[in-house]
């Protein structure tokens, strides 16, 4: 029975892992399924030796010819038809989390990963407080979180003000028409956080490799080490007058390779 049920959590730890592979669960529940499943294996191939293994005090007169005794298993209920094919259940278990590799290739490349960004999120500051419409006058910048998510790395935003006749954003709803804009603070180089604004010039300036950004053009690189531009926030306006995300982020964060797939 014990072998029984050590294959049992064999096939269910390699099943979760291919779950949570597919899924895209977190890394912790892919690797504490794959540990459940290779201990129950392991633990399952023991007590199967133990079970295979004759007692010391076996002992059986020689006879001439034909089979001596059966072996000693199943010895606890279980028939060798079912012990064999839980031995099979749990080795096609394991093939199954073999494609665990597969899954991840097949993700598209550069898929964007998902921040705590998401429609309707409020923008706000590091205590936590909503950011109201009137928050900054033209020339402002502040640092905005989503709501809840202020411990969130890969989150932060710098929201900026200009004058809304320098922004063509009236499409993009009552935020942007108001000169408000919104970009990721991460530097799309090495990760740094950009956090230097030039009224003058309406450029975010990277102090680790001297990286420029026009907030007027899409925050586009002017100079400087930063292979893209940072990626860009739609904000809007809720029924209350607080400034909401549109959604997440138009591109992935950061360098290229910072966690681009999940
Ligand atoms: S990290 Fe920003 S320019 Fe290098």
């Amino acid at each position: 029975m014990k072998v029984a049920l050590f294959l049992a959590l064999a096939m269910l730890g390699a099943l979760g892992a291919t779950a949570a592979a597919a899924t895209g669960a977190a890394p912790g529940i892919l690797a504490g399924s794959a540990a459940l499943a290779f201990l129950g294996l392991a633990a399952g191939a023991a007590a199967a030796a133990l079970e295979l293994r004759a007692p010391d005090d076996l002992r059986e007169p020689r006879t001439p010819r034909g089979p001596t005794s059966p072996s000693p298993i199943p010895s606890d209920g279980v028939t060798r038809p079912v012990f064999g094919k839980m031995w099979l259940g749990a080795l096609a278990a394991f093939g199954v989390l073999g494609l665990v590799p597969l899954v991840s290739l097949a993700r598209k490349p550069g898929r964007r990963v998902l921040t705590g960004w998401r429609p309707g999120l409020r923008l706000v500051d590091e205590n936590n407080r909503p950011i109201g419409f009137d928050r900054l006058v033209a020339g402002g910048i502040e640092t905005v979180f989503p709501q809840n998510g202020v411990d969130l790395p890969d989150a932060s935003t710098v929201l900026i003000r200009v004058a809304p006749e320098l922004v063509n954003g009236a499409a993009d709803g009552r935020a942007a028409a108001a000169g408000y804009l919104a970009f990721s603070k991460i530097c799309t180089h090495a990760g740094c956080p950009v956090a230097l604004y030039r009224r003058q010039s309406h450029e975010l300036f990277c102090p680790c490799h001297q990286s420029r950004f026009d907030v007027l053009d899409g925050a586009k690189n002017l100079s400087g080490p930063a292979p893209r531009p940072l990626p860009r926030l739609a904000i809007d306006v809720d029924a209350q007058g607080y400034l909401v995300a549109r959604g997440d982020f138009d591109a992935p964060v950061g360098p290229d390779d910072w966690d681009r797939v999940r």
